[in-house]
Formats: structure tokens, C-alpha cells, sequence
């Protein structure tokens, strides 16, 4: 009786399996756009994706990889290893130098394809050359994409050139363009996790706030240790506010230029890893109770500019994302956000006036 019981629960167990892998199947893919597919960090972003990193497990892709015609051989390149990975949740690969072909029917786009920084340079100085491309794509929005489409944008200079991309595709709500932040925020988790001798994931509800720039303002005011369902502040557990307020906050501001001073190319791995975040967090929501770094349209929240594409702390929920309120702010992050928000506008006037 025994044995047949175990052989009963086994054999249940099997049903649902197979049940949750016919459920699985038949969700229908997503088409996801990257542009600069034929770049590092697209190369490196387009596998993750296939791999389920952005998506999870059981949510099939077609894959459209954007680049310009003189980087058609690279494109194809990428299609062809794609194709080599034999991927189960790979349902299709696009690749086109046409924006009509390319930009048709996408519900996600991640914008990488930009003019990247080289040593000595700031994020801002790619403005002129990058404002034109973010211009000219975001017209291929209005006209191609569907009007839910979520986009993240990558190149820099990131926050001003989704907020030019919104500006050109009018029929597509502002809430759907979104500048990655997520590569700041985990950047200063790595930081803390270092500090403190602890996992990573113990670590919730780092903020950062304003421009992906060196005038960014990582937060940990309200970060905690979470440990065996108790939290603790990260503030009180580091116990060195000269720590926080210089080494940690210019170490994360400062990051991008040390891997480019490092590697003589900008960081490509981890701002893949970090768009799937970004990405993953945006449409499968946020864990309750913690909050991410996302850079979305401001409307004036906490003293923040209106009209331009601002860091906030954010939670998300069918899709939604939705920037966390009643955050009491210390004078000195204060400080800090105007400044970073200072930067912004100038930033947005430069875009907006060339
Ligand atoms: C980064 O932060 O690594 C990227 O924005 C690349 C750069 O220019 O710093």
C-alpha cells in the first residue's frame, strides 16, 4: 500500500509538471528590440535575453536586433551564434538595418545603439552626437512600434535621451520611455555587500537619485540588512557616515570611469545584467516591500525638475511603474538633488536648443 501511495504521488507530480509545461508553451513570445545589437553590450544583452534572464523561464522571444547598415555583417553575426545557441525559449530572430522592418510590432525595446564615452570624457559631452539618433528613433516609435511598447534607454547621455526619444513619439505615453539607473543602483550594492562582508541580496532599498552621471546622488538613508525576516539600518551597521558620504557615494558615481580607465572600454557584462533587472522588475514588479532605481519622467516629485528623466525609487505592479512617496529627505541629500537636478536641465536645454 505503501509503494503504491509513493508511486501515486509520483506520478502527480509528473501531471503537474507536464501541465505546467504545456501552460508554459503556449504563452505567446514577446518581441524584444535592442538597437546596437551588433555592439558589446547587445552581443552580451541579446544572450542573456535568450537564456530567459529578462523574462524568466517560461516566456518565449523574438528577437529584433537593430543596427546601422554599415553594421550589418556584425548583426548578422550575432543572428547566426543565436541561431548556433539551439535556445528553447528563441522563437524568432529579426535583424534589419530598417527601422520599419526592425522597430514592426515590438513590445520591449532596449536602446543601445549610441556613441560610447572613451577615457576623460563625461556622459554629457556625447549629447550632440547621440541627441540625433535618440531623435530620429523616437519618430520610428510613433510610427512602427506598438503604442504599449516599454523602452529602456542605454546610451548616454541615458536620462536625456529617453526623455528626447519620449518627445519624439507623441502617440506613446511618457511613462513607457525609461533611462537605465538600475547599473548605478547595483553598483552601489555591490559596494555595500563588499563593506559589510554580506550577500547581496540581504541588501534593500538603496536609491539613486537623479542624472546616470557623476552628480547622481546614491541614498542609503533608508537601506537595510535584511537577515532572517529582521532588518537592520545599513547606515548604523556601517557606523562611518565620512565613509558614506565620500569614499561610497563618489565609488558609485565615479564607477563607469574607472571600468572604462580599467578595461579601455565601457562596462558591458553588468550593464546587461542590469537592464535585465531593470527590465525583469518593470514587468514582473518589485518584491514587496522594496523599491529600485529606476529614471522615469518627473513630475516635480520630491523637489525634482518637471520634464526631464530623473533617478527615483520605484516600485512596480502589473507593468506599472510607480515612484515611491512620503520619503523624508536629510539636507543633504537635499543638496545633492538639486544639484543633479540642475545638471538635467541643462542638459535638456542643450538637447532641446542645438
Ligand atoms: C557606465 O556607467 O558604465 C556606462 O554608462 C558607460 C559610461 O560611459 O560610463
Amino acid at each position: 500500500e505503501k509503494s503504491l501511495s509513493k508511486s501515486l504521488r509520483r506520478l502527480n507530480n509528473i501531471r503537474n509538471q507536464l501541465e505546467a509545461a504545456v501552460k508554459d508553451n503556449s504563452k505567446e513570445p514577446v518581441r524584444v528590440l535592442i538597437t546596437g545589437a551588433s555592439g558589446n553590450i547587445g552581443y552580451s544583452l541579446s544572450f542573456m535575453i535568450a537564456q530567459g534572464r529578462m523574462f524568466g523561464p517560461n516566456q518565449p522571444v523574438i528577437l529584433h536586433l537593430f543596427d546601422l547598415p554599415n553594421n550589418i555583417g556584425g548583426l548578422k553575426g550575432v543572428s547566426m551564434e543565436l541561431t548556433d545557441g539551439a535556445f528553447k525559449l528563441l522563437r524568432g530572430i529579426v535583424y534589419s538595418t530598417d527601422p520599419a522592418v526592425a522597430f514592426k510590432d515590438v513590445d520591449y525595446a532596449i536602446m543601445c545603439g549610441a556613441r560610447p564615452r572613451t577615457q576623460g570624457m563625461e556622459r554629457k559631452d556625447l549629447l550632440s552626437v547621440n541627441a540625433k539618433i535618440f531623435e530620429e528613433q523616437g519618430k520610428y516609435f510613433d510610427t512602427y512600434a506598438k503604442k504599449t511598447v516599454k523602452v529602456c534607454v542605454v546610451g548616454n547621455p541615458a536620462n536625456t535621451n529617453a526623455l528626447i526619444l519620449a518627445k519624439n513619439a507623441p502617440s506613446i505615453n511618457f511613462k513607457n520611455f525609461t533611462a537605465l539607473t538600475r547599473l548605478d543602483h547595483n553598483r552601489a550594492v555591490g559596494q555595500l555587500a563588499e563593506k559589510l562582508k554580506i550577500d547581496n541580496d540581504k541588501i534593500k532599498n538603496v536609491t539613486i537619485w537623479g542624472n546616470h552621471s557623476t552628480t547622481q546622488h546614491p541614498d542609503v538613508d533608508y537601506c537595510v540588512v535584511e537577515d532572517d525576516n529582521n532588518t537592520y539600518p545599513v547606515k548604523s551597521m556601517i557606523a562611518d557616515d565620512k565613509w558614506i558620504q565620500n569614499e561610497f557615494i563618489k565609488t558609485v558615481q565615479q564607477r563607469g570611469a574607472a571600468i572604462i580607465a580599467a578595461r579601455k572600454i565601457s562596462s558591458v557584462a553588468s550593464t546587461a545584467t542590469a537592464i535585465c533587472d531593470h527590465m525583469r522588475d518593470w514587468i514582473n514588479g518589485t518584491p514587496e516591500g522594496q523599491w529600485v532605481s529606476m529614471g522615469v519622467m518627473s513630475k516635480g516629485e520630491y523637489g525634482a525638475p518637471t520634464d526631464v528623466v530623473f533617478s527615483f525609487p520605484v516600485t512596480c505592479k502589473n507593468g506599472e511603474w510607480k515612484i515611491v512617496d512620503n520619503l523624508k529627505l536629510s539636507e543633504f541629500s537635499k543638496e545633492k538633488l538639486a544639484i543633479t537636478g540642475k545638471e538635467l536641465l541643462e542638459e535638456r536645454t542643450m538637447a532641446l536648443n542645438k
